[in-house]
This record gives C-alpha cells, structure tokens and sequence, in this order.
C-alpha cells in the first residue's frame, strides 16, 4: 500500500483513483501549490504524484507568484488563461526543485494538450494521455502508477557497471532501455564523448536481450576505408590481392547476438546501402562472393554527430537513418547535467577507481600503515567522498574529505571527456595523495596528532583538485581564439586594444577591463569560478561582480552577447 497526492483543482481524478485503485491510499486533493507543498511536508512518506495540467483557480493561486511581467503586455484575461491552461507545469517546475527525484505522472486530456515546447521536458517525466472515458483512464494510470511504484522499490543495483543514480529523469531512461533491448529493433545511442554509449550497448543493451549469441562491437572510425567492407561482411579467398583465404566478418561473428557499431556515422555510403538490406531482409554477401547469409543480429549504434543533419547534408542515407528507429534514440545526459545527483556520482566513481589494481594497492599500503582494517577477505578497502568530517572513526572504511569549494568546482566544472575525464581526475587525485602519504609515513614520526587522531579521513586540499583541474579546460567554442591556442600552457594571451596618449592608469583600467571580458568568456559567465580563479576564492564571486562594475563592465550586455554567439 502506498501513499498517492493528486494535485488537482476538482475531485474528478481523486473518485477515479479510490474507486479503481482501493489498495493505495490516495490523500484529499492539493487544490494548487500552496497546498502541494503543504501536503508534501505533513506526509513525507508520499510515494507518488498525479498532477493535473489544467487548473481553473483563482489568479492569486496561480504560479508564478509574480506575474508583473507576464500580465504587463496583451490582453490580461488571455494571459490569465493561458496560465491556468499551463498551471501543471509551473507546478511540476517548482517541485523538482523542492523534490527532484520525487515521481510524477503529468496527466493531460485532449482538452489541454501540451504545447510544444513543453513536450520536450514532459518527456523527462511519466506523462499519461486521459480520454474522459473512466475504464479506459483507470486502466492506463494503474499501469502507470504500478510501474513506477515497481521501479521505486527496485531501485538499481549499487554495482550495475553503468550509473544510473535516482533522478526521475535518469531511472525513466533506464526503464526505456530495458524494453528497448529486449526488443528486435535498433537502437540508436546519442551522446557526447565519454558518456557511457559503448558501455550501455556491452554490459547493459546485450546483458538484457536475452540473446544467446555474442556481443560484437566495431569502432567505425578506426577502420579504414577500404578494409570497412571486408571487415563488417568477410570476404572469399581471391575477391582482391591479399584474400588469401576466406574470412568472416563482424556480422556473421555477431549471428544470434548483438551488432555495437560504434560512430556509425563513419560508415561509408554505398555500405550503407547493403546494411539497410541486412536490417530489412537479414541477408548480406561477403566481399566477391554473390551468395548470399543469413544473418540474425540486434544492432545498436552509436554516435556524437548530428545524424539527422548528415542526413539533410546527404552524407548519411535516409532510408537507413529511419531504419535505425530514431524515433527512439537514447541520448546520454553529458556530466555536467548530471548536477543532482553528483554527490552520489562522486562517491560511486571514486569507489570504482580505488578498485583499480595500482590504487587498490595503495590504499592497502596506506591503510596498513595506519593501522585500519583491511577487509580479511582480501576485497578492496571501501572508500568514500565525503564533504564533511565523519562522525566516528570507522577502522574499515576510508573518507576522502573534500573541502566544500573543491566540491562545488567539481560540480560546475564543464567535463568535456564526461565520465570518462572523471575517472581520470579520480584516479589522479587517489594516486598523487595516496603515493604522498605513503612516503610520507617512511619520513613522518609515528604518532603526528593530526593524523594519528584520524587516520580514515585523508584531506584533499583545494588547491591539488585545482590543479588537477586546469589542464583539463577546454575554452568553448566561440571564445577567443588566441586564447584558445594559448590555453595550452595554462597562461592565457589575448588581444589588448588600448587608446594612445591615455594616462597609465586608464590603459591599465582598460587591460583590467579586457582581461575580466576574457575570464567571463571563458568561464561561461560563472562569477564564482571566476573569483576561484582570479582571487582563489570561490566564494568571491560578489567581489569580481563589484569590480566589473566599477570597471565599467555590462554584465547584461555580456551575458547578451553570450547568448548571441
Ligand atoms: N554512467 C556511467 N557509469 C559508469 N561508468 C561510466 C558511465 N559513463 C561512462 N562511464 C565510464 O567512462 C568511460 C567512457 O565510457 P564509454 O567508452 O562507454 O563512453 P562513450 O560514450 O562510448 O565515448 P566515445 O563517444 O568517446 O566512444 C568508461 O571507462 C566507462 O566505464
Ligand atoms: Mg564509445
């Protein structure tokens, strides 16, 4: 039995849901906000939200609190309505701010479809369409609602190879997945470098086919033209000088199994043509031969690019792209998305890396040396993240404290390599603290108040995660790009356009000014990275503000132009 709030403004769905649904107890209705939030906090053991769309209540009621803006221009009644008509949404906005991870199912009926724009974000949540038909509705919010109270007491496994974490947004995408892998049609994978496509399609997409046959992957741009033929589809001894004997290819290797091409946009054009034909009729012929195989394969693909552009470009056939089932593709949130539930997705990483042979010595060493215990089975010693001193020492169990700036730069910093640049910062940041410590203890007397009081808690100091850090920052696309090339050695040199015959102190005011334009550029606009680089102080962000200011810099006029570009 689980507990339901239905935030709507009548009674409507409140009867639907107690009379078909008697084994949850569904609390009295939440007539706006207000009164969600109230209902929220009295009952925190709520499972589950059902949220109408359109709510016919009075203006002060509505969200947002401060309509200055949006009743100033055009008729006000119109403006009104259209509020009222959207009123689920504002909801839905302010309580993932409140409840990021709390469930939600949107219901919209055909009276109050959502607007376009807003069907992008719905997608993150369960939505369900009501037709005002009681059985036909009853029947698809039970489906809804039992499938999201499964998941939620089936939270995933801790050591599922790919982190999932538990925002809404992340388990809804895991539960796609799932019942796309066991079906028969491609899978298309989207995603930046480093966001985990390849392995989704090897330990999770083929691990839940439930195919008997192998897992195959290709990297398609990393075969040369000429040898992509034989490569996905064999070849017969004597087709071209150098087959001196027959060989299978990818796609009879993968039979009964899962086909990964990775970067299939780098698939050439006229073989695409023959995968389209594998994908239709599951037959295929190897390089200079004319008989034809039969091939059973599940194919997931995968790419950074834009397909759906290299399609319009001509560059990726059309007929194949709709082969591939787009309609369903999967993209992969870059790390930098993944802000909600950092904190959890620091500490699993950093567990995973100190589970790696070089760092699981270390940690071993360091924790003998200290007199903690090591696990008697021999399995790695946990270790953890931590943001704040642990209470108690805990003889089994390592923290790494991390000092709350180094926290949040990690948090804001861009991740251009994604999971994959985190996991060697992590690593990095074990090994360089780990190997110092360990020499450390040869030269250190037994017996240092500091660390004797505390040997499970090893400090990371701000300034090792900075420089860890730096290197690794990319400057976006659009800044300058002399800095760019300048970024290299970490100094940063740029055009300074200054006026002749002006006192020193105005050139210098006029460099200053330059320079803040450049940072803001560079650091996206974000005034605390800004002061953590400018004053090592990321708290200072007011600071820099000020002397912006007093330097004559627009902010909105950068942030404009930021926008602009
Ligand atoms: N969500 C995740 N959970 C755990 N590990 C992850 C996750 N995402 C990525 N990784 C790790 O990051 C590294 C890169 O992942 P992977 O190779 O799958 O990325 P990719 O999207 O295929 O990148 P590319 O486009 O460069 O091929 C791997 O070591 C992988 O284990
Ligand atoms: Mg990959």
């Amino acid at each position: 039995m689980s507990s339901i709030l239905i935030i709507d403004d009548t009674n409507k769905y409140w009867e639907l849901c107690t009379r078909f649904m008697p084994e949850h107890t569904f609390l009295p209705p939440a007539r706006n906000f207000r009164e969600a939030e109230a209902a929220l906090s009295r009952s925190r053991d709520v499972e589950l939200v059902l949220l109408d769309v359109h709510f016919d209540i009075p203006e002060e009621q509505l969200l947002p609190e401060d309509k200055t803006d949006l009743l100033a221009k055009g008729d006000r009644n119109r403006a009104l309505e259209r509020l009222r008509r959207a009123q689920g949404l504002h909801i839905l906005d302010r309580l993932r701010r409140s409840h990021p991870d709390l469930p939600v199912i949107v219901m919209t009926s055909r009276d109050d479809l959502p607007l376009e724009a807003d069907a992008e974000r719905l997608n993150a949540e369960d939505y369900t369409y009501l037709l005002d038909d009681e059985y036909l509705d009853a029947r698809s919010l039970r489906l809804q609602v039992e499938g999201i109270l499964a998941r939620r007491t089936r939270p995933p496994a801790e050591d599922e190879p790919f982190y999932w974490g538990q925002s809404s947004r992340m388990l809804a995408l895991r539960r796609r997945l799932s019942i796309l892998a066991r079906g028969r049609l491609p899978i298309i994978l989207l995603g930046d470098t480093g966001t985990g496509k390849s392995l989704l399609a090897r330990e999770f997409i083929h691990a839940r086919s439930q195919r008997s046959g192998p897992f195959v992957a290709v990297d398609l741009s990393t075969l040369p033209h000429e040898l992509m033929a034989a490569h996905l589809f064999g070849v017969v001894k004597g087709a071209y000088t150098g087959a001196t004997a027959s060989r299978d290819g990818v796609l009879a290797r993968a039979h009964g199994g899962t086909l990964f091409l990775d970067e299939i946009g780098n698939l050439a054009l006229d073989l695409q043509k023959q995968l389209l034909v594998v994908l239709q009729d599951g037959r295929y012929s190897p390089v200079g031969s004319v008989d034809e195989r039969v091939v059973d394969i599940k194919l997931v693909v995968a790419t950074n690019e834009n397909l759906a552009t290299m399609v319009s470009t001509g560059r990726f056939r059309e007929d194949l792209y709709m082969r591939l089932n787009p309609a369903t593709a999967i993209t992969l949130p870059p790390l930098r998305d993944r802000g909600e539930d950092f904190g959890s997705l620091l500490d699993t990483f950093v567990a995973r890396v100190a589970r790696e042979p070089y760092n699981r010595d270390l940690v071993l060493q360091y924790a003998t040396q200290r007199g903690l215990q090591a696990p008697a089975d021999g399995s790695p010693m946990p270790i953890a993240i931590a943001r704040a001193l642990p209470a108690r020492l805990d003889p089994r169990r390592l923290h790494l404290l991390l000092h709350p700036s180094s926290f949040k730069a990690l948090r804001e910093f861009d991740w251009p390599g994604n999971f994959r640049q985190l996991e060697m910062f992590l690593s990095n940041l074990i090994t360089l603290t780990l190997v110092e410590l360990v020499d450390q203890a040869d030269v250190v007397e037994p017996g240092d108040p500091a660390q004797a009081s505390r040997p499970d808690v090893i400090p990371i100091l701000p300034r090792v995660v900075r420089d860890l850090l730096r290197p690794m920052e990319i400057p976006r696309a659009g800044a300058n790009p002399e800095a760019a090339a300048a970024a290299q050695d970490g100094s940063l040199r740029m055009p300074v356009v200054v006026k002749p015959g002006e006192s020193l102190n105005a050139v210098s005011c006029d460099v200053e000014r330059q320079y803040m334009e450049q940072m803001y550029e560079k650091y996206a606009g974000d005034l605390g990275r800004m002061a953590e680089a400018l004053l090592g102080d990321a708290g200072g962000g007011r600071k820099v503000q000020l002397r912006m200011n007093q330097l004559g810099i627009k902010l909105r006029k950068l942030k404009r132009r930021k926008a602009d570009s």
